[in-house]
């Protein structure tokens, strides 16, 4: 196919360097903002007079059948023709005739590239964006579901202090909401029009770049040219976005797969939601869980790739720039298959109550309640924690939990101890008397779930 640009040229391109330099196989999903830029931009030449109102007529006709020809699935894009921009324009080119080529009148890839990809990303932001949310209003509903739920809370993945099942499960939902919020960030420097930078100068024609973005719904235009075609912060902003949010699912993931394991027996997932084994005719893999955890490593790796490629680019465009869409895609497609699949993952779990709760009977997960106790009766903090650890130690020796323990072998170790000591180390009384605001008691976590959903409503 001959080129746009072989004017110069005296040889044909060689194979292997047309295959190396093409981006038609990841560019091609950016069709229809490449059409709608071009739609904008025949509008604004006709606009100002740098065309004639019927040629930009000829042109939006002849881009609009494109679209259709390409969303039928009957365009063919050649590798020979590069990119996208090339693929349309040749073919525009084919279906009007000369007057297509009009249309790259006061524009070049290099703008034409990155008013695509603008486009494409606030597209996709405003899909993912709707997405935390599905997956944030999963973590509410099974929260709302279990408000009563006990189970050992960790650190250093040892049994801590006993929390409500719900509270674990809102501290995604928080964190979720803070990804959404940095994405609202990410929208802010996507939103900025490069179109009208041309190469990397500006033009010599009289372009109406406001009128442009104006049509596209942009709401700022960049300020400077050069920085309209070599910025690529909005996208490593949303790789940054994208691999915190990552990371949360990651972990997340490693809770999911940690609690339906046999050793904790706290969750089960849905059998849609797991895979088998081809030799072990038992299992019942949380593998969706696990390709989160794991696919969060690539989109790290493209966060850093950008990062990289970027470092060390002198103004204004340079090729190495075409290799910012393949990380930016996949982990555009990586987050939205993982919010999918885990919102609808947590709705079909079955929460093993009975068992975080038996869990909770047989450890010292109460003892600092028991220091707490002392203290409010006088002891000052750090002998309290000597007694109560002493005490541990004597349960352990004798093979038992500290609610086994009797009134009269508490008073051994502390004269303070009354009867009312049995109450305040029982589960329920541990989780509600951790009252203090954003703590795990009922009180507090139905205080959660309101503000939970508050931002629901405003986001
Ligand atoms: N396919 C190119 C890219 O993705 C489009 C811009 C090409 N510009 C150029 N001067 N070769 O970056």
């Amino acid at each position: 196919m001959s080129k746009l640009w072989g004017g110069r040229f005296a040889k044909s391109t060689d194979v292997m360097v047309e295959e190396f330099t093409s981006s038609i196989s990841f560019d091609q999903r950016m069709y229809r903002e490449d059409i709608a830029g071009s739609i904008a931009h025949a509008r604004m030449l006709a606009k100002c007079g740098i065309i004639s109102a019927g040629e930009a007529d000829t042109i939006i006709e002849g881009l609009t059948a494109i679209l259709a020809e390409i969303e039928a699935g009957h365009f063919s894009f050649e590798i020979s023709l590069e990119d996208i921009h090339m693929n349309i324009e040749k073919r525009l080119t084919e279906r009007i005739g000369a007057v297509g080529g009009k249309l790259h009148t006061a524009r070049s890839r290099n703008d034409q590239v990155a008013l695509d990809t603008h486009m494409y990303l606030k597209k996709e932001i405003r899909h993912i964006a709707g997405l935390i949310m599905d997956m944030q209003q999963a973590i509410l509903d099974v929260a709302a579901k279990y408000p009563h739920t006990v189970m050992p809370g960790y650190t250093h993945l040892q049994r801590a202090q006993p929390i409500l099942f719900s509270h674990h499960l809102l501290a995604y939902f928080f964190m979720l909401g803070r990804d959404f919020n940095r994405l609202q960030g990410v929208w802010e420097h996507t939103d900025i029009m490069p179109l009208g930078a041309g190469a990397l100068a500006g033009t010599t024609f009289p372009i109406d770049r406001h009128y442009v973005a104006e049509q596209l719904k942009f709401s700022q235009v960049y300020e400077n040219s050069m920085d309209a075609v070599s910025d690529r912060d909005y996208i490593m902003e949303f790789l940054s976005f994208a691999s915190i949010l990552m990371m949360h699912l990651s972990r997340i993931s490693e809770e999911i797969i940690l609690w339906s394991s046999s050793e904790f027996s706290f969750i089960e997932l849905d059998d849609a939601h797991c895979t088998g084994s081809s030799i072990m005719p038992q299992k019942k893999n949380p593998d969706v869980a696990e390709l989160v955890r794991g696919k969060t490593g690539r989109v790290f790796g493209h966060l850093m790739g950008i990062l990289t490629v970027s470092k060390g680019l002198p103004l204004a465009y340079n090729k190495d720039l075409q290799e910012d869409k393949e990380g930016l895609f996949d982990a555009i497609d990586t987050l939205k298959f993982s919010l999918t699949t885990y919102a609808s993952m947590l709705r079909d779990m079955r929460v093993n109550e009975n068992r975080m709760r038996q869990v909770l009977r047989n450890d010292f997960s109460n003892a600092t309640d028991m220091a707490d106790y002392l203290v409010k009766k006088g002891l000052p903090f750090r002998q309290a924690h000597e007694v109560v650890g002493k005490a541990v130690a004597y349960c352990i020796e004798h093979n038992k939990w500290l609610m086994d323990v009797t009134l009269d072998e508490f008073k051994a170790f502390s004269e303070l101890f009354e009867a009312d000591i049995l109450e305040a180390i029982k589960i329920e009384t541990c989780v509600d008397a951790r009252n203090s605001y954003g703590g795990t008691s009922s009180t507090q976590v139905r205080q959660e779930l309101t503000v939970a959903q508050n931002m629901m409503n405003k986001e």
